[in-house]
């Protein structure tokens, strides 16, 4: 009939926009057009779906006290909390799915005709829902820092998980054919093991790659939803919820690439499990011999600026910590009105989230065509008089060149060294995330400005705007 052609129709326009979402976002150019045609792919799939819903009143209560408390989450969290309200919402997602399959279970006394099919799909949108779950939790508890960063490693760690989905599908092949009581006791028991496995499989992970098993659960957040639109014959949700795992499985593949990792070594974790060798020598900002680093001053670092034709300036997570951005920009101003040629290195997996520089970058409307990615613009440093490294540590380190015994060896890094002069611009020398030390301290082209990177910032833009012998001619 026509409300059913309609809603087709309805569910199509909807997923054509979600694709074009992704398209959009995957440039920071058309990322706010992307974003819009989400939103508005979004408000066509709810309206289509409260059309043909019975409790229109029940419903909207929902989306509006739901709409609130997301909207409230989103306008606190700092873009540093970032990962974690992501992986929160992954939990919502999975607990959502395990609580609509039992819904749909105990809803049906009978299923008619596609009874097994339709049991399948219950028990698969319960159990990977489960997963994303408690695994969700975990990485959320983890970037808090409620839960420490070390990985669980129990003894035949692999051997548990592996015997705890096949007590899964055995259950699965009771609960299948079984009626009433039998059947709802499968599921409940199954549910509990997955629930279990979710968490084990996260809590195995070091804290270091929680970033990546974040985009790993947004994966399993999609085929929760798919598994759900299976059972709940919703095409938009099948649609949609392989959109999202296809999306989360390419970009954890991109991250993991980024870090020389692979994503079963991700994945099955133990990793950062022993405090790789140099740690504490970095955190405790002593070098393991009695190495000394040249510091500079804020006036020292403008006269370096200001003299020179080329700068690329690397930012890293101390960036996104200090807020630095918008000084960022002001030297960059100002150094390009002297028509110094000043350029942005991104790597892959500067920050802690995917886009996290670029994102920061645009905020502060650093122009977009002197933004790079690693692979543009790592050939220039040799030509390059001096780099700015604001509040970045591992992604230039160059032990992971030289050094075949450091954990992060084989991860492509920004040669910076390979420029006439680097500043590093952070508080100290600690290490950064990987906690190892960084031999690009004591390169004798290396500079130190400690502090905080937003007052480093803006003492060069008081240097650069002050000094008269530093003023343009
Ligand atoms: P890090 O290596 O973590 O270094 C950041 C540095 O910023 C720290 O050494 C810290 O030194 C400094 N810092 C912190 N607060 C600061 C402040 N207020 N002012 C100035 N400096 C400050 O960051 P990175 O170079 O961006 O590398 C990213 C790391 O995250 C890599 O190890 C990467 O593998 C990992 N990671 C990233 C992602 C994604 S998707 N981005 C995913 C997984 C893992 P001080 O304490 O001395 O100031």
């Amino acid at each position: 009939d026509v409300s059913t052609v309609l809603l087709t129709l309805a569910y199509l326009a909807a997923s054509v926009l979600f694709i074009l979402s992704l398209r959009g976002l995957s440039s920071p150019e058309t990322s706010r057009r992307g974003n819009l045609r989400g939103v508005l792919g979004m408000v066509i799939a709810v309206a289509a779906t409260l059309s043909v819903a019975g409790a229109w009143g029940l419903a909207l209560t929902a989306v509006l006290i739901g709409g609130v408390i997301g909207t409230v989450m989103a306008l606190r969290v700092p873009m540093t909390s970032m990962p974690e309200m992501v992986a929160l919402l992954h939990s919502f997602v999975g607990l959502a799915a395990v609580l609509v399959g039992f819904a749909s279970y105990l809803g049906h006394a009978d299923f008619g005709d596609g009874r097994t099919i339709h049991l399948v799909e219950v028990y698969l949108a319960v159990l990977i829902g489960a997963v994303t779950f408690t695994g969700s939790v975990v990485a959320f508890l983890k970037l808090k820092g409620t839960l420490g960063g070390k990985p669980l490693l129990l003894p035949a760690r692999h051997l548990l998980n592996l015997a705890l989905l096949g007590l899964c599908v055995w259950l699965g092949t009771l609960f299948v054919p079984a009626a009433g009581s039998t059947g709802l006791g499968a599921l409940c028991l199954a549910t509990v093991i997955a629930l279990a496995l979710g968490w084990h499989l996260v809590a195995a992970i070091g804290g270091a790659d929680m970033p990546v098993v974040v985009s790993l659960l947004n994966s399993y957040s999609g085929w929760t939803a798919s598994a759900a639109g299976f059972m709940l014959s919703n095409d938009l949700l099948i649609v949609t919820g392989a959109l999202v795992g296809s999306s989360g499985a390419i970009l954890s593949y991109i991250m993991c690439r980024a870090m020389n990792r692979s994503i079963l070594n991700v994945a099955f974790g133990g990793f950062g499990a022993a405090p790789p060798a140099g740690a504490a020598a970095g955190a405790g900002g002593q070098a393991g011999s009695a190495a000394e680093v040249i510091e500079a001053r804020a006036a020292g670092t403008a006269a370096s600026l200001a003299a020179a034709r080329r700068v690329i300036i690397v930012p890293g997570y101390g960036m996104a910590v200090a807020r630095a951005q918008h000084a960022v920009r002001e030297v960059t101003e100002l150094l390009r009105v002297r028509g110094i040629d000043v350029r942005f290195a991104v790597h892959p997996v500067a920050g802690r989230l995917p886009g996290h520089m670029n994102v920061l970058l645009a905020e502060a409307a650093v122009p977009y065509d002197i933004v790079l990615e690693m692979d543009e613009i790592d050939a220039d440093f040799p030509r390059t008089d001096v780099v700015l490294v604001i509040g970045a540590n591992d992604i230039v380190n160059p032990a992971a060149q030289d050094d075949p015994s450091s954990p992060i060896h084989g991860m492509p890094v920004l040669e910076v060294w390979k420029a006439k002069e680097v500043f590093m611009l952070k508080r100290s020398r600690a290490a950064g995330y990987a906690g190892i030390d960084n031999p690009l301290y004591y390169r004798e082209n290396t500079r130190m400005l400690f502090g905080d990177a937003l007052q480093s910032m803006q003492a060069l833009v008081r240097e650069l705007q002050g000094a008269p012998e530093l003023q343009p001619a």
